[in-house]
């Protein structure tokens, strides 16, 4: 199904018809972005990578604002917790795990699995109390080295499958876990850039393919695919630069870069980037870079990768943080004339007013 451009809604702003510099106004977008600065509930999100979880120790992160203990149980199975105990709100992630629990540093309370308090050391251990205390617990799920939270707005359970994008565990696929805290970044900052391909050959123009070009002037085609994702991308070049995205709502992207021959034999390098906010300023970005290949050519691919290309991915990655922090959070949308190339930008925020509009979705 295509979207056309009637249906997206560019900002115009008083003053931009008479080639004046419009005066800064306060964009009715903003609130809905500033509704949803900590993230979109109801929905899942990478939160870690595997390899970042160790099996005898926990780990405190802040995403979507709240601040999560992240432990292995004695199944090895990933459980997630609000990082702060019921007895006195002393961080959990300073505990120990024992017993396939999670005991709290200061006082020695423990909790299992689920969350629920089994023992008060100073009452005994098993008592009254503690069959009353619990410690609120997330849905987790652990794919192809990516561990996703659900975070609701009601503890109700997940009404959405976790996203688990096909790639993540085929073992047609291999590649490497990125991973990006991007510091004065707000989430949908971020997004924006991932909708946005007319950025390639601009922002990080001299660096690698990212700079290959047909033209600069080209039209921006958004189409709504079988599954509910969208195709975003250049009428006028494909496979040449960073050319096309496929957005999922609310928070992770498919795109592919073409490879020069140096890059060694397999085809372009795809991206799975799964977005998560940490608090309203920053966010935590991973990007899975894959290829389709097996054997000597990963083996390759992988030498290739550590020897050079990793390095000229991370001058990418400072060209992308750099611009997007130069924006000043949601400063720039006062300030913004959206013109046709951002119907990516367009598309995402219909997306988000939706969601604003659906009482289940309120943070
Ligand atoms: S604060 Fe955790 S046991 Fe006291
Ligand atoms: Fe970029």
């Amino acid at each position: 199904m295509n979207v056309s451009t009637s249906e997206i809604k560019f900002v115009e702003r008083p003053g931009q018809q008479g080639g004046k510099a419009p005066a800064a106004r306060r964009n009715p977008w903003k609130d809905v972005e500033e509704k949803f600065a900590l993230g979109l509930r109801n929905h899942w999100y990478a939160i870690l990578p595997s390899d970042e979880l160790p099996l005898d120790k926990p780990v405190g992160i802040k995403r979507l604002g709240a601040d999560l203990v992240v432990w292995r149980d004695a199944e090895g199975q990933v459980r997630v917790f609000e990082d702060r105990c019921p007895h006195r709100g002393a961080k959990l992630s300073l505990g120990v795990q024992q017993d396939g629990g999670l005991r709290c540093w200061y006082h020695g309370w423990k909790f299992d699995s689920e969350g629920q308090c089994n023992s008060i050391p100073s009452e005994g251990g098993e008592c009254a109390t503690s069959k009353r205390v619990r410690v609120r617990s997330y849905p987790v799920e652990e794919h192809g080295g990516l561990i996703f939270a659900y975070f609701s707005s009601d503890d109700s359970p997940p009404a959405v499958p976790c996203q688990n994008p096909y790639e993540l565990e085929s073992p047609e696929w291999n590649g490497f876990i990125v991973r990006h805290h991007w510091q004065g970044v707000p989430w949908i900052r971020a997004m924006d850039n991932l909708i946005d391909p007319i950025h390639g050959p601009f922002l990080h123009m001299g660096t690698y393919t990212l700079s290959s070009n047909k033209g600069h002037t080209d039209t921006i085609e958004v189409r709504k695919n079988p599954d509910d994702s969208y195709f975003v991308g250049r009428k006028g070049q494909a496979l040449v630069n960073f050319d096309f995205t496929e957005y999922h709502f609310p928070n992770w992207f498919r795109l592919d870069i073409p490879y020069p021959w140096s890059a060694g034999p397999g085809g372009p390098m795809r991206i799975l980037v799964l977005v998560c906010p940490i608090d309203a300023d920053s966010c935590q970005v991973y990007m899975v870079r894959k290829r389709k290949i097996t054997g000597w050519k990963w083996w390759l691919w992988k030498a290739l990768w550590h020897i050079r290309l990793e390095k000229k991915m991370w001058q990418v990655i400072d060209q992308d943080v750099a611009i997007l922090s130069s924006q000043d959070g949601t400063t720039c949308l006062d300030h913004e004339s959206l013109v046709q190339s951002d119907a990516g930008i367009a598309t995402m925020r219909k997306l988000f007013r939706e969601a604003a509009q659906a009482k289940e979705d309120r943070p």
